[in-house]
């Protein structure tokens, strides 16, 4: 059984494109493996300063997640902030990380491109993943393409540390998933939160609706056949298995059916396939001290492991002043 370990954004309202591309692979991680999941609230900082806001989006994170089958019985999610120890961690792998190797940052080369602060924190960004991953011994790293650079960073890291100090941290490998799907938006441009594109997954049921209704298709009509490569298409197979597919498929190749139509299905196959996971993101929002104490038993259980994965790096270093 391997670790594999990965940290999720707390960026507000979820959407189809977050759980095709990476929160449905993460949570089926978690029947085969030893799976280490967290919030990354210390990361969030980086772009966002609104105590509020983080906090907000946060629990929302953690509802989110635990509503679509995260299972802390299975696996160890928890807070970044509650372990401390990263913070320390990061400190110590910060002298052994070269200037010039931040700067080489693609992703913080991107965000200064879109106009966020050049912080301390948001350079450093890749010190702070690079301990979380180390502080828990993470083998496997299941990322997305815009993190690869990331992940090779802790590799430089993890290896430095062990040359200068002893040879006490796993390095760890990247997964990232080649055919991880893009999934497309209302307007078939790539969804994200910053094309304003999403289908959100525990939205109210009106405007789930409106989004679904508002994917853009061309002018085909009612008694013309359509093109299967359009939005609509793509985004109604993620819901489908191969029968599903050549029907739908028949459906756009035979006159009859027009958009407005296949949207009303489209709408009512995504209500269907979320309906026990919004009823259980409801009863999490009522029950929100339920979610507290979840995070807390995974803390619990995290912060167990990151004591061992710190000692030696303690001792190592002469941090250790005592031994
Ligand atoms: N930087 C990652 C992202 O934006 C999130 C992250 C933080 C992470 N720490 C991590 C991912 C550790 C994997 C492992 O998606």
């Amino acid at each position: 059984m391997k670790r594999v370990l990965s940290g999720i954004q707390p960026s507000g309202q979820l959407h189809l494109g977050n759980y095709f591309g990476m929160m449905s692979r993460m949570i089926h991680y978690q029947e085969e493996n030893d799976l280490y999941c967290f919030i990354v609230n210390y990361h969030a900082m980086t772009s966002m300063q609104d105590g509020a806001s983080l906090k907000e989006n946060t629990m929302s994170a953690a509802m989110d997640f635990l509503s679509l089958g995260m299972d802390p019985e299975k696996s160890t999610f928890w807070v970044q902030s509650d372990i401390p120890q990263v913070a320390e961690l990061t400190w110590i792998l910060s002298v052994v990380t070269s200037v010039g190797l931040m700067e080489r940052g693609t992703s913080y080369k991107d965000k200064l491109a879109k106009g966020l602060k050049a912080n301390m924190g948001l350079f450093s960004y890749p010190i702070l993943m690079a301990a979380d991953i180390l502080l828990f011994g993470g083998e496997i790293v299941p990322v997305g393409k815009d993190q690869k650079q990331h992940l090779e960073m802790t590799r430089d890291i993890a290896i430095r540390f062990n040359q200068t100090f002893g040879d006490v941290l796993i390095v760890p490998a990247p997964d990232i998933d080649k055919d991880t799907q893009l999934i497309p938006g209302l307007d078939g441009q790539k969804m994200s939160k910053s094309y304003n594109n999403t289908i959100p997954i525990f939205g109210s049921d009106k405007v789930i609706q409106e989004k679904v209704m508002s994917i853009v298709t061309d002018s085909s009509g009612v008694n013309e056949v359509k093109n299967t490569d359009c939005t609509l298409f793509k985004i109604f197979c993620l819901f489908l298995d191969e029968n599903g597919k050549l029907e739908l498929a028949d459906k756009f190749q035979t006159p009859g059916t027009g958009y407005g139509e296949i949207k009303k299905e489209l709408f009512s196959t995504i209500m269907k396939h979320f309906k026990l996971f919004r009823q259980k993101r409801d009863y999490y929002e009522q029950h929100q001290d339920q979610v507290h104490d979840i995070l807390k038993q995974g803390a619990e259980k995290a912060s167990a492991v990151a004591e061992t994965f710190l000692t030696p790096v303690r001792d190592v270093t002469g941090l250790n002043y005592k031994a």
